[in-house]
C-alpha cells in the first residue's frame, strides 16, 4: 500500500459513511441502521444496510459489503488510489504526493488521455452520423429500426468513407502518432495515418461507468469482415467488459439478459429489456461471469438459435454455474436472435418467453438427446447412461432427486430406473471397489447433508464425467477433507462474529482463547486486529479493513464477519448452548493443529492435557 494507515484511516473517518453512500442510494434508518435497495445487484426489497456504528455496509442479498472506501471503488469501479483520492477531495484532505515513479506516471497519463481520446472518436462519429457525410449510416440505422432516441442512448455514429478522417481530426486536437497508435483508433504506417474505422456504421463500447472504451463497426451491407472492433488496448479488456452492462446493472429486474451481439442488445433496450448485455464476438469468460455475479444472480441466456449459438450457450453455462449464478436458456425459435425475434413478434412475445425460459441443465440434457437416434435401443441406452452420468454433478441428494424428476418427467424415461442408473454409476465412479464412502455418497450423501458448507461450493467440481476413477476418487477426498476443514472455519468464523457484535463476551473465554487459536489464515489475522483493539478499548469494524482493501475476496469475507449479527446472533437460546460448543471446537481446531506442529515431546504432553481438559469445558453466557 502506497500511502501510510494513518491517512487511509484519516480519509475513511472523515468521510460519514452514510453521507457517502446517501448521495448513491436511497436509504432508509430502520433501528440503528441504514437500509436501501442494493446498488450491486437487483433488487426489489432492500437488503443493503448501512451502520453509522460501524461505517459499514452490508448486502444480505449478495454479500457485498466493506467500508467507505470499498464502497466507492465497487460503485465507481476505481482503483483503490482512484476512490481514495476522490474521498480526501470530498472532504479537502491533500494527500501526501505520490512518490510514482517515471513509467507509474507515464501509465496514468496515457490510461487518462485514451479516455479522452475515445470519448472524442465518440462524439465525432455521431456528429458525423447526424450530417449530411453520415446520411448512408443515418439511413441503415433508421432501416434497422432503431429510433433517434435510441441511437442517442447508446452514441452511435458513423465512420466517414475517406480513409485518414478521424486520424487528421485527433492530430488537430494535438495528440500525437506515438499516442494515437495506442487507442487502437489508427494504425500508423511510413506514409502517415489511417483510420481503422472507415464507412461502418460505430457502436462505442462503454465500461459500468460510462466511460468508452473501445468500439465496434459494422459494414452497412454484406461486406467482410462484418463487425470490426477496437483491438485491445491499455483500456479495453474484452474478456470484462460486457456490452451494455453500464444500463443493465441499473434495471430494475432481477436477472439479466446475455445476449450474442451489439444489435440484440440495442433492440432489446429499445423494447424496454433494458436487462440485455452482450459479450461481443468473444467467447464468454470466467470475468465475464464474475463481473455479472456483482449485479445478479440470475442469467437468462438469449444466444442465437442457430448451432454455433447453441454451442456458445453450452460453453457459457458451466462458466456461469462456477459462478455460482443460476441460468436459464430462452428459446428465440424460429427466430435467429433477439433482434429478429422483436422485430418479428414483439416485446410481449418475448417477455413470455423469459417466463418460459428452460432450466440450464434441462436445457444440456434436451441438445445431448438431438445427438441420439431414440428408435435404436443401443442409442437410447446411451442416452440414459449419459444423462445419469450428468445427473451426478448434483452432489446434494435432494437437489439431484428433483433434477432427476424432471428429467425422467420431460423425457419419459421411469423415475425408478433412471434413479437407480444414476445410483449404480454413483458408486461406480472413483475406485470401482464400492468403499463405504462411495456407497454412502450413491445412497444419499448424509455427509454431504449434514455439513456446514451445505452444497454451496461443490458445483463446481463439474469436470466429474471428463476424468477417470482414480482422479475422481482423489477429488473426492479432497471434498471430505475440505468439508472437515470448512467446519473449522465455520466455527472460527461464528467465533469472531460473536466477539465483534458482542464484546463482554472477551471476559466469557479469557484464558481460554486468544488470537493465536483462529488458525485459519485470514480470520488469524482479523482475530489479531480484533483482540489487540479490544484490549485497547475498542473495535473499528472499518478501520480493520483498511488492511484487507487490496484483495477483493478478502474484504468482502471480512466485511461479511463484522455484519453477520442478523444472521448468526447470539439472540435465542440454542444460540447461547452452541457458544460453548463452537468455543471447544475452535480450541479444539487450534490444538490439533498445534499437535501436528508440536516440536518435542514436552509440548506434545501439554497439548494431550489441554485436549483432555477441553472435554469439561462449559460456558455459560448468563
Ligand atoms: N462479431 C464480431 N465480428 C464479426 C462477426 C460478429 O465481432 N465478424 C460479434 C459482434 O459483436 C456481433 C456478435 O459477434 O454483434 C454477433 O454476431 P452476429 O450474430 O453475426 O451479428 P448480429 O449482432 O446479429 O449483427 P447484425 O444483426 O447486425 O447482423
Ligand atoms: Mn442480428
Amino acid at each position: 500500500m502506497r500511502y501510510s494507515e494513518d491517512i487511509i484511516e484519516d480519509v475513511r473517518m472523515r468521510n460519514d459513511i452514510v453521507e457517502v453512500i446517501s448521495s448513491y442510494v436511497k436509504l432508509q434508518k430502520k433501528g440503528s441502521s441504514y437500509f436501501g435497495l442494493c446498488p450491486f445487484h437487483n433488487e426489489k426489497s432492500p437488503s443493503f444496510s448501512v451502520s453509522p456504528g460501524k461505517q459499514m455496509y452490508y448486502c444480505f442479498g449478495c454479500g457485498a459489503g466493506g467500508n467507505v472506501i470499498t464502497f466507492i471503488m465497487e460503485y465507481e469501479n476505481y482503483s483503490f488510489g482512484e476512490a481514495l483520492q476522490f474521498l480526501a477531495d470530498r472532504v479537502g484532505i491533500t494527500l501526501p504526493k505520490q512518490e510514482l515513479t517515471q513509467e507509474e506516471k507515464r501509465q496514468e497519463d496515457v490510461k487518462k488521455r485514451l479516455l479522452e481520446v475515445n470519448k472524442l472518436a465518440a462524439n465525432y462519429f455521431y456528429f458525423q452520423l447526424k450530417h449530411p457525410q453520415g446520411q448512408d449510416g443515418y439511413s441503415y440505422l433508421r432501416k434497422r429500426q432503431l429510433t433517434d432516441e435510441t441511437i442517442l442512448h447508446f452514441g452511435l455514429g458513423y465512420a466517414n468513407k475517406t480513409s485518414d478522417d478521424l486520424y487528421r481530426y485527433l492530430k488537430s486536437r494535438g495528440y500525437e502518432d506515438d499516442f494515437l497508435k495506442e487507442s487502437g483508433l489508427v494504425t500508423i504506417e511510413e506514409r502517415g495515418g489511417h483510420d481503422k474505422f472507415w464507412n461502418r456504421v460505430m457502436f462505442p463500447i462503454l465500461d459500468v461507468n460510462n466511460r468508452v472504451i473501445g468500439f465496434g463497426g459494422r459494414v452497412m451491407g454484406d461486406g467482410m469482415p462484418k463487425y470490426l472492433n477496437s483491438p485491445e488496448t491499455r483500456l479495453f479488456d474484452k474478456s470484462r467488459n460486457l456490452f451494455g452492462l453500464n444500463y443493465a446493472r441499473i434495471s430494475r429486474e432481477n436477472y439479466i439478459l446475455v445476449c450474442e451481439g451489439y444489435m440484440d442488445v440495442i433492440a432489446l433496450h429499445q423494447a424496454g429489456f433494458t436487462q440485455a448485455v452482450a459479450s461481443l464476438g468473444t467467447a464468454f469468460t470466467p470475468q465475464h461471469a464474475i463481473l455479472l455475479k456483482r449485479y445478479t444472480s440470475q442469467v437468462i441466456l438469449t444466444y442465437d438459435s442457430d448451432e454455433a449459438g447453441t454451442k456458445a450457450a453450452l460453453r457459457a453455462i458451466p462458466i456461469l454455474r462456477e459462478a455460482g449464478l443460476s441460468i436459464k436458456v430462452l428459446n428465440m425459435k424460429p427466430y435467429k436472435d433477439p433482434d429478429e425475434f422483436i422485430k418479428n413478434l414483439g416485446a410481449e412475445a418475448f417477455r413470455q418467453r423469459i417466463a418460459q425460459a428452460k432450466n440450464s441443465f434441462l436445457f444440456e440434457i434436451e441438445v445431448l438427446k438431438a445427438q441420439y437416434a431414440l428408435e435404436d435401443p443401443e442409442q437410447k441406452t446411451r442416452f440414459y447412461q449419459e444423462t445419469a452420468k450428468k445427473l451426478l454433478i448434483f452432489p446434494e441428494a435432494l437437489e439431484r432427486d428433483n433434477y432427476i424428476q424432471a428429467v425422467s418427467k420431460e423425457h419419459y424415461i421411469p423415475y425408478e430406473n433412471l434413479k437407480r442408473l444414476v445410483n449404480q454409476l454413483g458408486s461406480r465412479m472413483g475406485t470401482g471397489s464400492g468403499s463405504a464412502a462411495e456407497s454412502r455418497w450413491a445412497a444419499g450423501s448424509q455427509m454431504r447433508n449434514s455439513s456446514a458448507a451445505g452444497g454451496v461450493e461443490t458445483g463446481n467440481q463439474m469436470g466429474i464425467s471428463g476424468l477417470d476413477g482414480q482422479e475422481k476418487a482423489r477429488e473426492r477426498r479432497k471434498k471430505a477433507g475440505s468439508e472437515k476443514e470448512e467446519g473449522s472455519r465455520q466455527s472460527q468464523r461464528l467465533l469472531l462474529t460473536w466477539l465483534i457484535e458482542r464484546p463482554t463476551l472477551f471476559a466469557k473465554i479469557e484464558g481460554i482463547i486468544s488470537a493465536q487459536d483462529f488458525v485459519e489464515p485470514l480470520y488469524h489475522r482479523v482475530a489479531e486486529m480484533v483482540f489487540a483493539a479490544h484490549e485497547q478499548g475498542e473495535i473499528q469494524p472499518a478501520g480493520i479493513l483498511n488492511h484487507f482493501i487490496n484483495d477483493e475476496e478478502e474484504y468482502r469475507e471480512v466485511a461479511a464477519l463484522f455484519n453477520a449479527s442478523l444472521k448468526e446472533s447470539l439472540n435465542n437460546e440454542e444460540q447461547k448452548k452452541a457458544f460453548s460448543e463452537t468455543v471447544r471446537r475452535v480450541k479444539k481446531n487450534s490444538l490439533d493443529w498445534a499437535g501436528k506442529q508440536a516440536k518435542d515431546i514436552l509440548e506434545f504432553q501439554r497439548i494431550i492435557q489441554a485436549q483432555a481438559a477441553l472435554g469439561s469445558l462449559h460456558i455459560s453466557l448468563d
